[in-house]
């Protein structure tokens, strides 16, 4: 699959909408050893990737691939537990395709979630931070081809990628909750090699204070498709060349693990006032 078209959105949300389930106005992204919030969800209604049509499967480990309709803390929402990476292959149109399907699923808000390497010398593995903006540095974007007026746009605004309201809102609950919440931007690219020391420091350089592999083209989608947006990054460990040791996906599971309790704490918190 490589152009995505209103049909295919219409099709793959016409199929989920058949299966019952809660008319979603939130979407959720889980993200890398986050995916317990999927746990607290309650009349849940869970649809493998590999049933809806024009869904790609995703591949990586610790990536179930399912979308889950349900409410959390009575708040209907849509929530994609694992997604999908453009280091798997797949490009950043179809990596996006299930933000565009929540849309038409009736989804105003989109809580996007993520592991990402600190870069920031002040962060320490097991902090959560609110994503402030974003780099693109994948060199790639969903909305590269025609563009069909009725998804949005041809050239969106990206100035409050990450809304404002939203994030006062994230950081008055972390707050209110005792919560730490860190706050940063984003580089996000393309994978799936973790990055050279050198790269780090060209990112720091730039203004990042985190980096990952994914994120940047499901909010540039949400955008053009005039959802506001929240991200939250987990930092699962210092980015390379910070400290002595080498990078590693277990090291990244291991630690969202640990942060679950504060990350479930306030996604709890935030998603009925989103
Ligand atoms: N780099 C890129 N992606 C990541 C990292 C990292 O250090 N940690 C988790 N995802």
């Amino acid at each position: 699959m490589s152009h995505v078209n209103l049909g295919m959105i219409e099709e793959a949300a016409a199929f989920i909408q058949s299966k019952g389930g809660v008319k979603p106005e939130v979407g959720l992204i889980l993200g890398s050893g986050l995916g317990v919030l999927a746990d607290l969800l309650v009349d849940t209604l869970s649809i493998p990737y590999s049933d809806i049509p024009h869904f790609p499967v995703s591949t990586v480990e610790g990536h179930e691939g399912e979308l889950l309709l349900g409410k959390i803390q009575g708040r209907p929402v849509v929530m994609m537990k694992g997604r999908f990476h453009m280091y798997e292959g797949y490009g950043p149109e179809v990596t996006a395709f299930p933000v565009r399907v929540m849309k038409q699923l009736g989804v105003k808000s989109l809580l996007v979630t993520n592991a990402a390497g600190g870069i920031d010398t002040s962060f320490e593995p097991g902090d959560l931070m609110l994503i402030t903006d974003h780099l693109n540095m994948t060199g790639r974007n969903p909305l590269i081809g025609p563009n069909d007026p009725a998804l949005g746009v041809r050239f969106p605004d990206m100035s409050e990628a990450y809304s404002r309201r939203l994030r006062k809102l994230a950081l008055e609950t972390a707050e209110n909750h005792g919560v730490m919440l860190k706050q940063g931007i984003y580089a996000g690219l393309l994978g799936p090699t973790y990055e050279t020391p050198a790269e780090i420091v060209m990112l720091r350089t730039l203004g990042a204070h985190a980096v990952g592999m994914s994120t940047v083209s499901e909010v540039i989608v949400a955008r053009h498709a005039g959802l506001e947006v929240l991200g939250i990054s987990c930092i699962s460990n210092m980015a390379a060349g910070i400290l002595d040791q080498p990078l590693s996906h277990e090291e990244v599971m291991e630690t969202a693990e640990k942060v679950r309790d504060q990350f479930l704490k306030l996604v709890m918190a935030v998603i009925p006032a989103m």
